[in-house]
């Protein structure tokens, strides 16, 4: 049986003239796109239909399905922002209770917010070690769902943003033993369970929605994802209605044969493939045990010294503390003296991202880049001069119980004013704020401003970070009207 990319590929030799949509027809006159967009067709005969896959389509997502050990997979071509707004919305309806984890991603909130959903968090605990937030412990999600058992769904993220996972099983046994639904947005976690050297994939680990960005970390182009369903606690049909909605009437056979195309090389090539990478990963770990002011938040360290449940490797973080350079300095330093552009940059860290398509060339262009920085820093006894530059103000806001005054999307919804963050404390937060990356809320529109979240969010800008939800002269949103000593009393839920 032919498979959907190997039948794209073929398409352009068998002359038909293209009476149909996209409106380039394969007939843009140069440029990167001229060859891709000779396989950029519709749902012409043969090539099935996403919205209501039958042929094609059907068997790569059954194929997909397959691999990750779950009982139904559909392919989206908006990344796993659709997925996570398509379990959400499939799963909970106006009014209802969602227990999400407080450091989930925008596109949750978002679901959150749009859904008018009631939101209660569980919060995980910040590394004062590493600088950045762990698991979702299992029993804050018992407490959670005791503390409200009207809650229907429970969504966490696992892997995070910098590889940290949960423990899916347990999560999940609690989850079912109180017939609540499990959804975890394992947007960073496409290639886990897939070798020994990688953690559990949330699928096998018993999660009744996993949502997987496939561009993430596979080679897939920027966009494709999967949404997996199992168990018996989903309505299936109402997350399907909610795919029909969200994704689009035209997507792109592109993206769909991108997927494809990845899921075969799994398929056919997995194991060598992730074998050679989890090998290459291994080799680096031993590498940078040598670092002597720079230091690896590797797997193992993160599993042994901070009682992490797992770690995702692939996650190169290297912790400044300590070194008198800060997280922002070293992606500076790689990307300006070493030619690497890592993913992200926070206070005390910098993190990269390494995936089975690296190359050794790579892994050693990056252990050496890291080793040579690490030399310069000890020469110059950036290690005695101590820990200047390296406050950590902004990443333990994740784990910062706030105060809900009003819901999310009432003040986010409501009529606002822009005020310098330093009148700020105090007032009711109208807007998200967040870095970018990751894109976890700092703030939610609703919560109270306090005055943490200021310096945090002042130290983000000193620090050169991607603060997002601020003006451009970094004047917060406030709901409006809320000035005066009786403030409160309007906005309570
Ligand atoms: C945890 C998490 N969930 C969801 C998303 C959204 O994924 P996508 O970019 O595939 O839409 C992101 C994006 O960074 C993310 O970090």
């Amino acid at each position: 049986m032919k498979r959907l990319y190997e039948t794209l590929l073929e398409y352009p030799e068998k002359g038909y003239y293209p009476a149909h949509m996209p409106g380039h027809k394969g007939n843009i006159s140069g440029g990167f796109l001229r060859e891709a967009l000779r396989y950029d067709i519709t749902e012409i005969d043969g090539f099935d239909n996403l919205h209501d896959a039958k042929g094609i389509i059907r068997e790569s997502e059954e194929y997909a399905a397959y691999l990750y050990g779950s009982s139904e997979t559909h392919f989206l071509v908006g990344g796993s922002t659709l997925g996570v707004l398509s379990a959400v919305f499939g799963t909970a309806g106006p009014g209802d209770k969602v227990i999400i984890a407080r450091n989930c991603h925008r596109s949750v909130y978002n679901a959150v917010c749009e859904g008018r959903l009631e939101c209660r968090y569980v919060y995980p605990e910040y590394m004062e070690g590493p600088g950045f937030v762990g698991e979702i412990r299992p029993d804050l999600i018992e407490e959670a769902v005791n503390r409200d058992p009207d809650a229907g769904v429970v969504v966490i993220t696992s892997p995070t943003y910098e590889g940290v996972c949960s423990d899916i099983s347990a999560i999940a046994g609690i989850c079912h033993r109180y017939n609540k639904i499990l959804i975890v947005d394992a947007a960073h976690g496409a290639h886990f369970g897939f070798c020994d050297t990688l953690p559990a994939s949330a699928v096998r680990q018993g999660a009744d929605i996993v949502i997987h960005s496939v561009h993430k970390t596979l080679p897939a182009p920027t966009q494709t994802a999967l949404i997996h369903i199992n168990g018996s606690l989903v309505n299936r049909d109402s997350i399907r209605r909610k795919l029909k909605i969200y994704q689009s009437s035209s997507p792109s056979y592109l993206l769909m044969a991108g997927i494809d195309m990845c899921m075969s090389l799994i398929g056919d090539n997995g194991k060598e493939l992730f074998e050679a990478f989890g090998y290459r990963l291994n080799k680096l770990d031993k590498g940078l045990k040598e670092l002597k002011c720079l230091k690896h938040l590797s797997r193992e360290l993160l599993i042994s010294e901070e009682g992490l449940y797992d770690h995702d490797p692939g996650k190169l973080i290297i912790s400044t503390v300590g070194t008198g350079i800060t997280g922002r300095d070293l992606y500076d330093i790689l990307r300006n003296e070493y030619a690497i552009q890592p993913e992200m940059a926070a206070e005390t860290y910098c993190l990269m991202i390494l995936t089975l398509m690296d190359e050794q060339e790579g892994f050693d262009r990056v252990e050496n880049a890291i080793k040579c920085i690490d030399e310069k820093l000890f020469a110059a006894d950036n290690k005695r001069k101590g820990n200047n530059n390296n406050s950590d103000t902004v990443c333990r806001l994740y784990a910062k119980r706030a105060k809900q005054i009003i819901t999310a999307y009432k003040a986010f919804e409501g009529s606002r004013q822009d005020i310098e963050a330093a009148d700020a404390k105090g007032l009711i937060s109208a807007d998200y704020i967040s870095l970018y990356p990751p894109g976890i809320p700092l703030l939610v529109p609703g919560e109270e401003i306090t005055a943490e979240h200021i310096e945090g969010i002042e130290e983000a800008m000193r620090s050169k970070l991607n603060v997002q939800g601020i003006t451009k002269d970094g004047r917060i949103g406030i709901v409006a009207g809320n000035t005066g000593e009786d403030r409160w009393e309007r906005f309570f839920i």
